[in-house]
């Protein structure tokens, strides 16, 4: 399934980072498991996925939750909750899916009913106020519940250090490109916030045994096809948004690695690898006090 970036009706900046978030989501699925355990979704548990883009977590969890469980699928952009119920009905999910289109901007999503764990993957650095955002999450908990959040992480490597193409150090400098172009857009939305550290902001928003744990996204060379096709895919997202912060060399390069008309393009070449980590940070919302007698 391809969703393309012409039928999406969202903010720039705030959607998926490429025009197939499900075969992108495919490839890293596996590590999306690992980092979402600590929700120890259960037969039965009520959760929530915020920001599911294409689905892939949102099935993963209502499988985990069953036919007794519910899974609140929440997104500002209606294509993505489409594409979240589309990948529900094929795994057979759909029942325990409900799709609430909320953007986090405007406050907590609005969630008939407290929930045992909240999930959200790439969602929420996109808001303007990580603090308020996480606080609106963690009180969608019930008591003891657990919120999950996989934010941040390695740089993905891709090339060698030497591409054979351009300078040495192209994807160093792609990523440095690349910070400087988000750093600009964060910033420059009236009522951006300074960010911190997410465990802090996790502390702070009242949940406890606050941690985080990293998962190795490891597919080396040669890479199969459909790992290659989300690694084009995502280098040509990332150079399409830094490009006013690469120097010309660097633009010109990319273009070539890029371009499959060119004898250096990326889709040929044998030494393409995929690298990176990602991490989750989890807390937990206090258990309610009993009464002391
Ligand atoms: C980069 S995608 C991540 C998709 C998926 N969770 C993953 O990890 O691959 C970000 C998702 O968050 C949604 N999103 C971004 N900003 C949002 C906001 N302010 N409120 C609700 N959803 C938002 C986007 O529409 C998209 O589905």
């Amino acid at each position: 399934m391809t969703i393309t970036e012409d039928r999406r009706a969202v903010p720039p900046g705030v959607g998926t980072s490429t025009k197939n978030p499900a075969a992108a989501e495919a490839v890293f699925h596996e590590a999306t498991l690992r980092l979402l355990a600590p929700l120890r979704a259960m037969e039965g548990g009520v959760v929530a996925d915020v920001g599911p883009g294409a689905g892939s977590a949102t099935v993963a969890l209502a499988r985990l939750v069953g036919d007794r469980g519910r899974v609140y699928a929440v997104d500002l952009d209606p294509a993505m909750l489409d594409a979240t119920m589309a990948a529900a009905r094929r795994a057979g999910v759909a029942d325990q899916v409900r799709p609430i289109q909320h953007d986090l901007e405007d406050g907590p999503p609005p969630l008939p009913e407290p929930v045992d764990g909240v999930w959200s993957s790439a969602c929420v650095h996109h808001t303007r106020d990580w603090d308020a955002a996480v606080r609106g999450l963690a009180g969608l908990l019930r008591p003891g519940g657990v919120l999950c959040l996989a934010e941040g992480g390695l740089p993905t490597r891709c090339l060698p250090w030497d591409a054979g193409v351009g300078r040495p150090g192209l994807e160093v400098r792609l990523d440095e490109a690349h910070n400087r172009w988000f750093t600009e857009w964060f910033a420059a939305r009236p009522g951006a916030r300074r960010t911190r550290h997410w465990g802090e902001i996790m502390a702070d928003a009242g949940l406890v045994d606050v941690t985080s744990h990293n998962a190795l996204v490891d597919v080396p060379a040669p890479v199969p096809d459909d790992v290659r096709a989300v690694v084009l895919d995502e280098l040509a997202a990332r150079v399409g948004r830094a490009t006013g912060f690469l120097d010309a060399d660097d633009a010109a390069a990319w273009a070539r690695l890029l371009d499959p008309a060119d004898p250096a393009w990326l889709g040929r070449r044998t030494d393409l690898v995929l690298l990176t980590a990602r991490t989750a940070h989890w807390g937990r919302s206090p258990a309610r006090m009993t009464p002391q007698g």
